[in-house]
Parts: structure tokens; C-alpha cells; sequence
């Protein structure tokens, strides 16, 4: 048997992998575009879309480091469900403000938005309750304190990018799950940062979501088509994936043949997460290096039951029982995407009384729509898991 205690494989949301594949591109890409930033040229902000699993998160916090290790101030937030902007915003703008203000030449700027920051909370906390931000300063009347998102937040980020230029920084925001904000908060980031932008200041903003991000961007803000970069994070070619697989194993002196690797990238398609679920049950599996086929197959069993259990599972536990039928349907016509006309066919139900329900779906990033009418799933491989947990034909009754 081989060592469960040295088993590098790491599922899981968020879990760094111990082999990046694939991504070195992408890094270098943002890593020119923050130091451009920093010496006040310009340069497009990212926002990294792609379905769930793919390794946005893990991209987004490695691309976070090479950012502090490159000498730039980060932000690192999660738009939740149900939580505002600026009470996500506020005390990581202070933070960042806490430290410019450490750096002798910004001192004065840091302390004139150390005040706007006072401001824009005392403004928005009517409006937005959940604003907790701890003040260093006494507001400043005038600066940020409209009680208007758009105008205080432009305000504000612009004293934190004159700040940061004071103090040669580049201020950069890390925003995962951005498909969360609502419109109007997310129309106000973006008139934010394109004020940034247009003063040349160094500020900018690294995001992640889910595919509709970029529709949701676009909709808040018709110019964001042209203020971001919308790198797409898939699965990794077969030989990132192989490298994903192999390179991890060869640190602990463990090997796997080429048809098991051939197996793993098959059963996987090279998506990120499942890449790691089957590398690690793989290992624990087999009882010597190097993993054979047979242990793979032995695995995936393990993989998939894994998978069940939580990346599917959680996702699967927050829907309503209409919300799954209507999931349950999709899954009935394959992978996808669908027309929302064979959705409904399937159902059972007219399409123009099936809105709600895929509206919800898309709120609650269930799904989306890659084009006019069209549904896909934002999990990969969600419709065998669906046919899995209900087999039979008994979802279809209401
Ligand atoms: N480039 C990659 N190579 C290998 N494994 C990866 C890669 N990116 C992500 N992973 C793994 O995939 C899983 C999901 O990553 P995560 O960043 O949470 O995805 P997302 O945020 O897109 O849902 C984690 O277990 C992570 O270790
Ligand atoms: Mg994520």
C-alpha cells in the first residue's frame, strides 16, 4: 500500500493544487498588466470566467501572490450572496490605506482617504446596514459622502489610486465569485475603476466568476466590454492534465503507467477538480507505484462517490424541489446547452412558465446562457450526477 500521509493531491474548493498546470500564461499575462499599472501606463483589468472546478480560485489567490511578491498592495474579497459591496469593500480599502500610509511620500493622500473612507461609510450606512469598517479619521465633508454608490465609491478608490501613485504601489483588488454582486453595485465598481483608469492611476482589479460574468459586466456598464480582459479558465489540454496528474507523484518518487494516465485524463476531461479527486483516490488504491489502469478503474469508483459527496452534493442541497426538477430535465437531454424550448418539452411545462424558475437557477449560479435561449450547466459533467441521484422517471411527477 502506498502512504495515505504523503498523498500531494488536494480536492477540494479553493485547495491550492500541487501542481498548477497550465496557467503559466495566463500569470504572466496579469503579473505585465499589474506592472504596467504600477508605472501608470495603461492596461485592461482581468475577469477570469469559467464553470465551476476549473481552478479560478486557486488561479486568483497564485495571481494574488505574484502580486505582493512583485512589490504591489492587495485586496483579496469573495462577493457573497447577500452581503453589499462596500461592506466587502471598506475595510480592505482601510487596510490598504493603513499600509499607504506607512509609506512616507503618500502619507498625506493616505490620510485624505483614511477621511473620504469615514465619509463613504457614514454616507452609505443607511442604505447599506451590514457597512462595518473600523475609522482611523474624521470624515471630511464633501469627500465621498453623497450617500450615492457610484459617485462616494468613485470618489474614494480614486483617493486610494492617488495614494498609491504617491507612494509608487500599484493597489490591486482580488474579487472571486463577482457573478454575485448586484447590478447596481457592480455598475458602480466599474465606474470606479474606469475613473481609475481614466486618471492613470494604479488601480486595478483582478476578478473570477462564473460565465455569465460577462454579461452581467456589460449589463452594468456598457464600456466594461472594453475596461477588462475576459480570459476563459476551462479544463487543461490532456498534456496539462497529464502534468497535473504526474508531476505531483513524482516529488514523492511514484510513477503511473500511460494507460492510466490516458484513463484518468479520459474519465476527468481534464477538469481541474476532478483531476485532483482521481489522483488522490488513484493513489490510495493501489498498493504499489506504479498505478496501473486497474487501479484507476478501482478509483473511480472512489472518485465519483467523492464527487457525489461534495463538489455535486452541495450545490444539489441548495436548490427547491422544482428547482432540481427542472435541473433533472436538462439532465434528461444530455450535457447541453439546451433551448429552453427542449427543457420544456422534457418538463412537461409551456416554456413562458418555466421563466421563474431558470431565472432563480441562474441567480443561484446553477446555470446560465452561453447564448440567446440556449441553457448549459455552470458545473461540468452536473448532468450525469443528476441521472445518477434520480435515475428513474419519478422527478417528472409534480
Ligand atoms: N491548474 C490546475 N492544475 C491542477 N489542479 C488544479 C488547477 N486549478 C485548480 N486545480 C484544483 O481544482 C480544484 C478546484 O479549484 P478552484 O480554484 O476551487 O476552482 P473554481 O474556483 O473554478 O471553482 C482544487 O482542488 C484545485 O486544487
Ligand atoms: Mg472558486
Amino acid at each position: 500500500m502506498m502512504d495515505p500521509i504523503r498523498n500531494p493531491y488536494a480536492p477540494g474548493a479553493g485547495s491550492p493544487p500541487p501542481e498548477l498546470a497550465g496557467r503559466e500564461k495566463l500569470r504572466e499575462d496579469v503579473r505585465i498588466a499589474i506592472a504596467r499599472v504600477q508605472r501608470g501606463n495603461s492596461a485592461k483589468g482581468t475577469l477570469m470566467v469559467g464553470l465551476r472546478g476549473v481552478g479560478k480560485t486557486v488561479l486568483l489567490d497564485k495571481m494574488r501572490s505574484d502580486a505582493e511578491e512583485s512589490g504591489a498592495y492587495t485586496l483579496r474579497m469573495e462577493a457573497p450572496e447577500g452581503r453589499s459591496l462596500p461592506a466587502l469593500l471598506a475595510p480592505q480599502l482601510r487596510l490598504a490605506l493603513l499600509r499607504l500610509n506607512r509609506v512616507q511620500a503618500a502619507k498625506a493622500v493616505a490620510e485624505r482617504g483614511l477621511r473620504a473612507l469615514a465619509s463613504f461609510a457614514k454616507a452609505l450606512k443607511v442604505k447599506y446596514e451590514d457597512i462595518e469598517v473600523g475609522i482611523d479619521l474624521d470624515p471630511q465633508p464633501g469627500l465621498a459622502d453623497n450617500g450615492d454608490l457610484e459617485a462616494d465609491l468613485t470618489a474614494l478608490l480614486v483617493e486610494v489610486g492617488s495614494a498609491a501613485r504617491k507612494a509608487k504601489i500599484a493597489v490591486v483588488l482580488f474579487v472571486d465569485e463577482l457573478q454575485y454582486l448586484q447590478t447596481e453595485e457592480f455598475g458602480a465598481l466599474i465606474s470606479a475603476l474606469h475613473r481609475c483608469s481614466q486618471l492613470k492611476l494604479p488601480l486595478t482589479l483582478i476578478g473570477a466568476g462564473l460565465p455569465q460574468l460577462r454579461a452581467l459586466a456589460g449589463n452594468a456598464k456598457s464600456y466594461a466590454e472594453r475596461l477588462f480582459d475576459y480570459p476563459q479558465i476551462g479544463a487543461l489540454s490532456a498534456q496539462e492534465a497529464e502534468s497535473a496528474i504526474v508531476k505531483p507523484a513524482q516529488h514523492e518518487g511514484v510513477s503511473f503507467s500511460a494507460k492510466a494516465i490516458a484513463k484518468i485524463v479520459s474519465e476527468t476531461r481534464g477538469y481541474p477538480y476532478f483531476l485532483q479527486e482521481w489522483g488522490k483516490h488513484s493513489w490510495n488504491v493501489a498498493p504499489r507505484s506504479p498505478i496501473t489502469q486497474k487501479d484507476v478503474e478501482t478509483a473511480s469508483i472512489e472518485a465519483v462517490a467523492a464527487l457525489d459527496e461534495s463538489f455535486f452534493r452541495v450545490r444539489f442541497d441548495r436548490l427547491t424541489p422544482a428547482e432540481k426538477r427542472y435541473l433533472r430535465a436538462m439532465a434528461e437531454l444530455g450535457e447541453g446547452p439546451h433551448r429552453s424550448g427542449d427543457i420544456a418539452s422534457a418538463f412537461g411545462k409551456p416554456v413562458n412558465a418555466l421563466g421563474p424558475l431558470r431565472q432563480s437557477l441562474i441567480a443561484k449560479g446553477m446555470i446560465w446562457s452561453p447564448s440567446h435561449g440556449d441553457t448549459a450547466f455552470t458545473v461540468p459533467l452536473f448532468d450525469e450526477f443528476m441521472r445518477r441521484i434520480a435515475p428513474d422517471s419519478s422527478w417528472r411527477s409534480d
